[in-house]
């Protein structure tokens, strides 16, 4: 590592996002506003993933979008005026609120020009890694992965073992086949896993195990190399899941931490209401009354 890197082994500096899928299921809402823009409460899901990155060390956010979501990066830039203006109606916590985003870290953008699947997606980051860059992060923007330090513990386990570390969730046997599932060999930790291979999307009997990727990677920069060497997988697109097959084939260290918390999917109606309830039961304001009126609504 070059001594531009002074923070540990197995960190990061860079948080890919995938970010450049059309959101079909959110359709006609996404014909204008980015499915990664919709609000949990009153901030949009790709705040609460920057946070997180941030507070696992990551410096830099690279979105990774598409022409005409440009939206998705322009809401991380500062708004001086804005800021001002709440600051002078004396709205200091609302504007307290706005800065939050664009100081969490700095934010680029990559364009994905067509939409070739997640692997595609995360291999424009390659170009713009800086050559000390030794691992980078993806995270999924659908997925809330939550309590957070899920991947400061990833870093961790680079540390400890090289190579790529990624994050599993156990999931009921009928739902594996909506994931990458992951091979596993126990290790002397309960809560980390030797991967021996990883498959997408396989059907329930034929899953490795019932440990599925939930959206969080912290990938050596091999995974650049493995990108270009895989051909359309599953759904007829360039899968990670693929690359860190090869990975792993090719004899690079791969590590699962299970998560034990909880998970939101963003990236549906059904998953996104139980993220944006979640969220505002918890919240100081609105909780309360939100808690009586389900209640309520629901003894009708
Ligand atoms: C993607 C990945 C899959 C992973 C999942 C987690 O699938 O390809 O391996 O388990 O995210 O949410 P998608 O949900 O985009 O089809």
């Amino acid at each position: 590592m070059s001594a531009q890197t002074s923070s540990p082994a197995g960190a990061f500096r860079t948080a890919v996002v995938p970010a450049a899928g059309l959101g079909t299921r959110f359709l006609p809402t996404t014909k204008a506003v980015p499915k990664e823009l919709l609000p949990v409460v009153d901030t949009p899901g790709i705040e609460l993933v920057a946070a997180e990155a941030a507070e696992a060390g990551a410096q830099r956010l690279l979105i990774v979008t598409s022409p005409g979501k440009d939206s998705v990066a322009a809401y991380f830039r500062h708004d001086d005026e804005l800021v001002e203006t709440l600051e002078a109606r004396g709205k200091e916590e609302l504007a307290q609120r706005v800065r939050r985003a664009p100081d969490l870290l700095a934010v680029e953008s990559v364009y994905q020009y067509e939409p070739k699947g997640l692997g595609h997606a995360v291999a424009q980051a390659g170009p713009v890694l800086g050559d000390d860059e030794e691992a980078v992060a993806v995270l999924l923007p659908d997925d809330l992965v939550f309590p957070t330090g899920v991947l400061t513990r990833m870093a961790q386990v680079r540390a400890e073992h090289g190579g790529s570390v990624l994050c599993a969730f156990d999931v009921p046997p009928e739902q594996v086949s909506s994931y990458g599932v992951f091979d596993v060999s126990d290790t002397d930790d309960d809560d980390v896993k030797w991967v021996h291979g990883m498959v997408e999307k396989p059907p329930a009997d034929q899953a490795p195990s019932s440990y599925a990727a939930a959206g969080r990677y912290l990938l050596d920069r091999a995974i650049f190399g493995a990108l270009e060497r895989i051909t359309p997988g599953a759904g007829g697109e360039l899968q990670l899941t693929d690359a860190v097959a090869v990975l792993i084939d090719e004899g690079h260290p791969v590590h699962v931490v299970v998560h034990r918390g909880g998970r939101h999917d963003l990236g549906n109606p059904a998953g996104y209401v139980r993220a944006y309830v979640d969220h505002m039961l918890g919240h100081p304001e609105y909780g309360e009354s939100l808690r009586g009126w389900l209640n309520d609504r629901l003894k009708e």
